[in-house]
């Protein structure tokens, strides 16, 4: 049993959906319009997207697996085909890949920042690879620098930016940097409308091709050119996209905030390592990882221990990835664990805490005394 030393409050929640009055109405709006399906509202927003990342087309669509694969397709990308990317993410960067039927070869992340960069993907790349899809994973932009070996070898490069809405590096933002990105709108992400997502571009072409891809391959009205998915967003999502792509610099700024709480509450806890950030490194924090290290804890508790005694303190938490993508049989089955080693120690050790924008200072206490006492830190 735990000690009650720390106040029990109401169970604090990984993540909470910040939708007010004002997404409400946008959607009674488009609802009384009649206009359903995809319609000006969806162009609004596209508009107002790509103004907001700094690039010249955004392309909706109805998730973010769908602008990853808007992207390949655009790209060209097909049987054959090798694209490199991360094991340690979410299954939809690279199951695009497969749906194209080109094959996946994945390179180690890095221990630090749990990214792939764009020189560890120009290490690994050889004549068959035609892409690398790199992910700014939690909201962290992978490091860019030495993307112009890539471009000189012909190999395109896409972003995965689903979890780093607002983010940026070197002062370029998340989705502005490479040749084509996605973003997601799922529920839990730093800006929502349930399911939704966008490709952004300043290539003309691959946004042609990208709405092409989303409304079944139609060129003119009625006239298919190439093999096309029905992608499209409803006005009626694009309507809480609106208003949520305005209050995201509020929802950053608090995020921000509450990571800075932990980075001071949780500062030198054995066995306890807090999300790294780099020199020049806007983080936007859609989630707050840590490493638990049972090695070094006080009381030799390891990650699931860890949230176990955090559950019984009211504190919910997460694990993104528990299984890296390598050892998911739809990738093959060919790999072996240990096969990347960094991926596998971090996908045993991490564990993300609340970090949404409706805590309170109250709640960042208790979180991380809560963690304090899980891991026997009497400090
Ligand atoms: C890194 C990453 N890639 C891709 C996706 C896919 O986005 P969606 O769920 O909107 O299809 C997500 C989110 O779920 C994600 O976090």
């Amino acid at each position: 049993m735990m000690s009650r030393s720390t106040p029990v409050l109401d169970p604090i929640t990984l993540v909470a959906p910040q939708i007010d009055e004002e997404e409400v109405n946008a959607v009674a709006g488009v609802l009384r319009s009649g206009q359903l399906a995809q319609g000006p509202i969806v162009a609004e927003f596209e508009r107002e997207f790509a103004r907001a990342i700094g690039v010249e087309h955004a392309v909706a669509v109805n998730s973010g697996t769908a602008a990853i694969h808007c992207g390949l397709a655009a790209f060209g990308i097909g049987p054959g085909d090798e694209v490199l990317t991360t094991p340690f993410t979410f299954a939809a960067t690279a199951t695009p890949i497969l749906m194209q039927r080109a094959s996946v070869r994945f390179v180690d992340i890095d221990p630090q920042t749990f990214n792939v960069d764009v020189d560890a993907f120009a290490n690994a790349a050889t004549e068959k690879t035609r892409a690398v899809v790199g992910v700014d994973l939690f909201g962290l932009p992978f490091d860019r620098s030495g993307s112009s070996a890539l471009e000189r070898r012909g190999i395109r490069l896409f972003e995965d930016a689903c979890q780093a809405v607002g983010a940026s590096r070197d002062g370029v933002r998340a989705g502005a940097a490479f040749e084509a990105a996605a973003f997601s709108f799922y529920a839990t992400k730093n800006i929502l409308t349930g399911e939704g997502g966008m490709l952004t571009t300043n290539d003309v072409t691959i946004a042609e091709r990208a709405r092409r891809f989303r409304h079944h391959g139609q060129g003119e009205r009625y006239e298919y050119i190439d093999l096309g998915y029905n992608y499209r967003l409803t006005d009626v999502l694009a309507a809480i996209g609106r208003v949520q792509l305005r209050r995201l610099p509020g929802f950053t700024r608090a995020r921000r905030q509450n990571a800075a709480r932990y980075d001071v509450l949780l500062r030198d806890v054995p066995g306890v390592r807090l999300p790294f950030v780099p020199d020049g490194v806007e983080h936007v924090y859609h989630q707050y990882s840590v490493i638990i290290d049972e090695r070094q804890t006080a009381n030799g508790a390891d990650r699931d221990t860890v949230r176990a005694r955090l559950s019984e303190r009211g504190v919910a938490s997460g694990i993104y990835y528990p299984k890296p993508l390598h050892l998911h049989p739809v990738f093959g089955g060919a790999h072996r664990a240990g096969e990347f080693p960094v991926a596998e120690r971090v996908s045993a050790q991490i564990l993300a805490l609340p970090i949404h924008p409706a805590l309170s200072e109250r709640q960042l206490e208790h979180v991380a005394a809560s963690l304090r006492e899980a891991v026997g830190d009497a400090s």
